[in-house]
């Protein structure tokens, strides 16, 4: 038997991110705040509700401060609403929209630097550190996420040393967490049990979350190879809606929906609701007319409707 603090998994939404930033059709800060409001009614305590980058380089992500304003005052205390940001630029605008939680992206490869924010890895280490620096005077939560941690679609492979190198350095730092991002979807289990037991047996599984991609379709079964090894918190996206605009070849995130009924199929707590989920899915299919939905959606629609 799993104790208490073992069975409770957070399950991070990072949908209003990482899915809308790809979407053909774009959303105005209105309806991103009702997505980002559906997922809280459902229970979803943490949401990576927008980012702080270039409107030209993604226009999908204008008016984060928009969406950060119309979710103000509705959240609880407890609740960790995160926005991305790419640079320094971008703290200095989130944290004057009243964002109190950024995720600053690091690199497993130079290639994926270049693409994603011309800058190469040691550059935006470079940021990442005056951006922790700085959030820790203002009380600001840092979760550094490492992009394409086990394969680039540029530079091909990532040595794992060179994450843990990463991961060590960042948590030294002060690093609220460190996420492991699969950003192609290219790992598969035994990889993630690997990686993912070497970090926790340095580090301990506290601080460390992981963000994996469903391209191949071992989303799921990545989940559960890191949490075998003790990971607790997990990126997903509602709706499976994702991809990065600068990582040519990837889809979305593993599914909200999936991930949660997994973990609950298999006892551990969330906190959240799958009928409130599958009502956020609907909604982001609405407003995007491109969100796949979840692998399992038929069969949580039929058991859902029997449990009504
Ligand atoms: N937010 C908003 N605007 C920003 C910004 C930020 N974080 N950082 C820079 N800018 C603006 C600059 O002010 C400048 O504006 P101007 O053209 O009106 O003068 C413009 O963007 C270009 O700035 P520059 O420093 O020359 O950057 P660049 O053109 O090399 O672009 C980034 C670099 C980081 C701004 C851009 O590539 C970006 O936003 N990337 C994010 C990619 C992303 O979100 N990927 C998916 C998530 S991992
Ligand atoms: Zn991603």
């Amino acid at each position: 038997m799993l104790d208490q603090a073992e069975n409770q998994v957070i399950v991070n939404d990072v949908g209003p991110r990482d899915g809308l930033q790809n979407q053909p059709k774009i959303l105005s800060p209105a309806q991103r705040v009702q997505l980002v409001k559906a997922l809280q009614a459902a229970g979803m305590s943490h949401v990576e509700v927008g980012a702080f980058v270039s409107p030209k380089a993604v226009p999908a992500m204008a008016g984060t401060d928009e969406v950060l304003a119309g979710l103000a005052g509705g959240a609880d205390v407890d609740d960790v609403l995160t926005v991305l940001i790419p640079n320094v630029r971008g703290y200095e605008l989130a944290t004057a929209a009243g964002a109190k939680s950024v995720c600053m992206v690091l690199y497993g490869s130079d290639g994926m630097a270049q693409a994603n924010v011309r800058m190469n890895r040691e550059q935006a280490e470079a940021a990442a550190t005056q951006i922790l620096q700085q959030a820790r005077v203002d009380g600001v939560r840092v979760t550094s996420t490492i992009a394409v941690a086990f394969e680039c679609p540029f530079d091909g492979p990532v040595a794992p040393a060179r994450v843990a190198d990463i991961v060590a350095r960042f948590l030294d730092l002060g690093a609220d967490e460190l996420c492991i991002a699969d950003t192609m979807g290219a790992a598969n289990p035994r990889q993630v049990s690997a990686l993912m037991t070497a970090l926790i047996d340095c580090h301990g599984a506290d601080r460390i979350s992981c963000h994996f991609h469903d391209t191949r379709a071992m989303g799921l079964a990545n989940v559960f190879a890191a949490l075998e090894t003790g990971v607790r918190k997990f990126d997903a996206s509602i709706g499976g809606l994702g991809g990065c605009p600068f990582a040519p070849g990837a889809s979305g995130n593993v599914a909200t929906e999936d991930v949660v009924m997994m973990l609950q199929q298999m006892g551990y707590e969330t906190g959240i609701d799958l009928a409130g989920l599958m009502r956020a899915s609907q909604l982001a299919q609405q407003l995007t007319g491109t969100a796949p939905g979840g692998r399992a959606s038929a069969w949580l629609d039929r058991y859902l409707g029997k449990m009504k």
